[in-house]
């Protein structure tokens, strides 16, 4: 089948999960590195595999497990980057959770930053491709954790920390138990994201715009159920980081007809398109753009314009942003 939209298009990527990003074959190389054995995770055809939601956090927290130092950060950003890279991605946001990279001490936290941010330079030297982090606390580890989460945002932040945000399992605990999280991170001057609306409906998009206050909500999009919802996200300038295709695989809608993503955009609400976890889900930007294309009939100048907006909303300064332009 011929391409609709050229692969090299240049491309802005706002929802990326570091760990998430790390394919199969680079979990089971520290896996056996480590003398782990994960191999439960794992799907005959080599892929991950896992039944549901619920089920893919417990997997992909076990082939987290293998990322056990700053050294297997560096390794990794520089193997995700090159995937990124291949995708035509020139400028991607990163969650990172600090959970996973010394449990919340700062101490170590540091260490892990300072291995992630020199991959994340040598990148941009030798691929052309530009990563910030986001700091990202995860719902159903709990309020407490999240608090020495947002003190190593905000102790951290800087020209590669710009964010902070939530992920994790939405229908865990309230988003106002995260506010103080959200509040430190805030007084920090860090720029504010929060998963919400992939699982828990309309209601858990307007709890997190209530009681977190960000800027950008992750995912977002059952709030297309609550159509007062889509224009307060629309007149307040609310981005969404959509991943049609993560919540295709995932079974939040059987099918790229199905999801609102189009729905959104016509009542103007600002989206913007990513991969979440492309490994675990199978896909790749250059993919979900050739399938909204064939599904909506959205053309190249569509695809511009999204990525226009995607790095209107990014957290970087806007040095960094005219250097893109
Ligand atoms: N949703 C929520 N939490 C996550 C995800 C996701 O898609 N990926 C990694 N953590
Ligand atoms: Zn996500």
């Amino acid at each position: 089948m011929s391409e609709l939209i050229d692969p090299a298009l240049p491309k802005v990527e706002l929802h990326l999960h570091l760990e998430g990003a790390a394919s199969p074959a680079f979990i089971r190389g520290l896996a056996k590195e480590k003398g782990l054995d994960i191999s439960g995770i794992f799907a005959e055809d080599g892929g991950y595999d896992y039944r549901d939601f619920w089920h893919f956090l417990e997997v992909y927290e076990a082939a987290t497990s293998t990322l056990q130092s700053p050294e297997d950060f560096r390794r990794l950003v520089l193997a995700v980057l090159e995937d990124r890279a291949e995708d035509g991605v020139i400028y991607a946001e990163t969650f990172v959770s600090p959970d996973f990279c010394g449990g919340g001490d700062l101490g170590a936290w540091r260490e892990y930053l300072h291995a992630i941010e020199e991959a994340a330079e040598q990148a941009q030297n030798t691929m052309g491709i530009t990563l910030k982090g986001v700091v990202t606390c995860i719902r159903h580890f709990g309020p407490e954790k999240a608090r020495p989460i947002a003190l190593c945002a905000a102790e951290t932040k800087g020209d590669f920390i710009t964010g902070f945000g939530i992920a994790g399992d939405e229908k865990m605990h309230h988003p106002k138990d995260f506010a103080w999280a959200f509040d430190c991170a805030r007084e920090a001057g860090l720029r504010l994201t929060a998963h919400a609306g992939e699982w828990g409906g309309a209601q858990s998009v307007r709890d997190a715009l209530d009681h977190l206050r960000p800027e950008r909500i992750g995912h977002g999009v059952q709030a297309i159920d609550d159509l007062a919802l889509v224009d307060r996200l629309a007149e307040d300038g609310i981005v969404l980081e959509v991943c049609p295709g993560s919540n295709v695989f995932l079974g939040v809608y059987p099918s790229f007809r199905d999801h609102p993503v189009d729905r959104l955009r016509e009542r103007e609400v600002k989206i913007t398109l990513s991969t979440d976890d492309p490994p675990f889900f199978r896909t790749t930007l250059v993919q979900e753009y050739e399938t909204l294309a064939r599904t909506f009939g959205w053309t190249e100048a569509d695809f511009r314009s999204i990525n226009a907006d995607a790095l209107k909303a990014a957290f970087c300064d806007e040095a960094t942003k005219r250097s893109l332009l």
